[in-house]
């Protein structure tokens, strides 16, 4: 069993669209996909209306999830976590007890972009097409997260 976990600061726009699209790229359940917040504002919300949407029109639901934090007992539960963007990436850092927890948390950007350091742009206070470019993003890396997967 493989568990990833994609996580943002809400976990309603890009961490549900990262779990949603790994999720439609692999094909076994010896790998399991989740996702989470750094913060609580939204526990138990379903995702934001518009990853909602750009989920759709690429043919995927992820009308299934509801948002929850992320809590220190994921680093025991997870091999990989994947941030969303540095200050997420720093703020799952902050949380880690020992280098077995912090060399599981990665950017996820570094999949399709090594070394860049990029990150995926918070589109929460932006119109509909931040979230497209958010997902044709993810889609590209978890395209490459997905294949890295099946080879293990
Ligand atoms: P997410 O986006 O981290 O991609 O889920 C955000 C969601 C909510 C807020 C900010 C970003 N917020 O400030 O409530």
């Amino acid at each position: 069993m493989i568990k990833v976990l994609m996580v943002c600061l809400g976990n309603i726009c890009r961490s549900p669209l990262a779990e949603g699209i790994l999720k439609s790229k692999v094909y076994t359940d010896k790998i399991v996909i989740d996702s989470a917040g750094t913060v609580a504002y939204h526990v138990g919300n379903l995702p934001d209306k518009r990853s909602i949407e750009v989920a759709k029109n690429y043919g995927i639901s992820i009308n299934d999830q509801r948002a929850r934090k992320f809590v220190v007992k994921d680093f025991d539960e997870f091999d990989y976590i994947y941030a969303m963007d540095e200050s997420n990436y720093q703020n799952i850092l902050k949380l880690s007890r020992n280098e077995n927890d912090s060399k599981k948390v990665r950017l996820i950007l570094n999949e399709s972009y090594p070394n860049e350091n990029l990150s995926v742009p918070d589109p929460y206070y932006g119109g509909d097409q931040g979230f497209v470019d958010v997902y044709k993003m993810l889609d590209e890396a978890c395209e490459i997260i997905a294949n890295k997967l099946a080879s293990k």
